[in-house]
């Protein structure tokens, strides 16, 4: 039952956002010969053997409807660290998702080409092929082919990424052709492969194998006791299941927490007190207003501040939002209401959460570039 994402999505999906990098990379032809320069390129960023899922991450590789070959994932992973296909130069897909935290941000919202401030947070990138369900963005609007190549369209952020604009980039740099070839057997370069590519890239960063996954697989000692009891919160009185679910825990659907509400003024529209109308922009239904997608809760620890417009400053005060039963507007979802949680049960809730960093995602930005 579990669906895959068609990989010309992810790029349509960043050139959605104006998902574009600080630093232009530094040159990879100062050697004096080419020969050496080409070298240095490829001992930068060599050929890996692909991954293999960790602990807890119950998907191959070879699931996915495109095929991610070592080629691929090299060519991606420059292209994702690669500041020069972004209007401005200084943008890379990296710059809003950042390895060091589960490929999301700190800042609360993300800042694109030329300073520009989006109303959204980027969301992590982790076992991202693998979603149960392929919807996109924190309202789900990208989930079909058709339907990605309008958000470029409709969001203003995105100029700077457009797809005529990125591979006008990428046709500027010869380097690149090389490693087209080695990936599609040609030098063709073009929006589809460059987009799959930066799949196949993503689509290797795993997250799994932690403390959470161990005590699954029997590791009884994995989870310290308070760990245990949030678990056992989690999945019982504090029914944070109904929504953060299965191996990624999430169920990918879209839910009102009344995160973003504020109080409109008395006779206005109370769709109003949502600046972001989240899901209902999609769905045209009033009854999503302030819904946005259950994101993942793998490595959440590494990625405050927290929710869709980073509002949230701490995993704590993300659990004092859920003991209080979110906040009340016309929109907030049934599942929501007060926990009535004791103290020792609100810090073995934050400790459950902390026993979900994982590994096989962590990565750096490759110093080198083809030029
Ligand atoms: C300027 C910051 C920024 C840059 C640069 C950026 N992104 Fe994003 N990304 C975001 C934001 C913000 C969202 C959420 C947007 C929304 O929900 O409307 C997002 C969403 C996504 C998602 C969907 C995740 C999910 O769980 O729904 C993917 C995948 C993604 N970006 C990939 C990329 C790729 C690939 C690049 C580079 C080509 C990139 N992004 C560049 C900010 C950025
Ligand atoms: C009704 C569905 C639902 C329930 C129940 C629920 N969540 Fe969530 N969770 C969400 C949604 C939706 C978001 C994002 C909301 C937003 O950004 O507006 C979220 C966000 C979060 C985040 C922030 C993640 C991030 O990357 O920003 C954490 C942490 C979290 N939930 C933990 C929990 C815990 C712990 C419980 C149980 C006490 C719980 N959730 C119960 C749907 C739910």
């Amino acid at each position: 039952m579990r669906r895959t994402v068609n990989p010309a999505s992810l790029l349509a999906l960043a050139a959605a956002v104006g998902c574009a990098t600080p630093e232009a990379p530094r040159s990879a032809a100062t050697a004096s010969s080419p020969r050496i320069a080409e070298a240095a390129l490829e001992a930068d960023n060599p050929l890996r053997p692909l991954p293999v899922p960790p602990l807890g991450v119950a998907a191959e590789l070879a699931d996915l409807p495109f095929r991610v070959t070592p080629e691929k994932v090299r060519l991606g992973r420059w292209l994702f660290f690669d500041a020069r296909l972004s209007d401005d130069g200084k943008v890379s897909c990296a710059t809003c998702h950042d390895p060091a935290h589960g490929f999301s941000e700190t800042e609360p919202v993300s800042t694109g080409v030329h300073g520009k401030t989006g109303k959204r947070k980027a969301p992590p990138i982790l076992n991202a092929a693998f979603a149960i369900y392929p919807v996109w963005f924190w309202d789900g609007r990208a989930s079909s082919l058709s339907e990605q190549a309008k958000g470029p369209m409709a969001n203003p952020l995105e100029m700077g990424m457009s797809h005529e604009r990125i591979v006008a980039a990428l046709k500027a740099i010869p380097g690149y052709r090389r490693y087209f070839a080695e990936a599609y057997g040609d030098d063709r370069v073009d929006l589809d492969r460059a987009a799959e590519a930066i799949a196949s890239y993503e689509a290797t960063r795993f997250s799994g194998n932690s403390a959470y996954d161990r005590f699954d697989a029997g590791d009884e000692q994995a989870l310290t006791p308070p760990q245990r009891a949030g678990r056992d919160l989690f999945f019982g009185k504090a029914a944070c299941k109904a929504c953060h679910l299965g191996a990624n825990l999430t169920d990918s659907r879209f839910h009102n927490l009344g995160v973003g509400w504020k109080e409109p003024s008395p006779g206005a529209d109370p769709r109003t007190g949502f600046s972001d109308p989240g899901r209902a922009a999609v769905s045209g239904r009033s009854e999503d207003t302030g819904a946005f997608k259950t994101p993942t809760l793998r490595d959440c620890s590494r990625r405050a501040p927290y929710m869709h417009d980073g509002s949230v400053a701490s995993l704590r005060e993300v659990v004092d939002l859920y003991d209080r039963g979110g906040t009340r507007n016309p929109w907030l979802s049934s599942e929501m209401r007060p926990l009535g949680l004791t103290p020792a049960e609100r810090e073995a809730l934050l400790a459950f959460l902390l026993a979900l960093d994982g590994e096989g995602f962590l990565d750096v930005a490759p110093r080198l570039f083809p030029r």
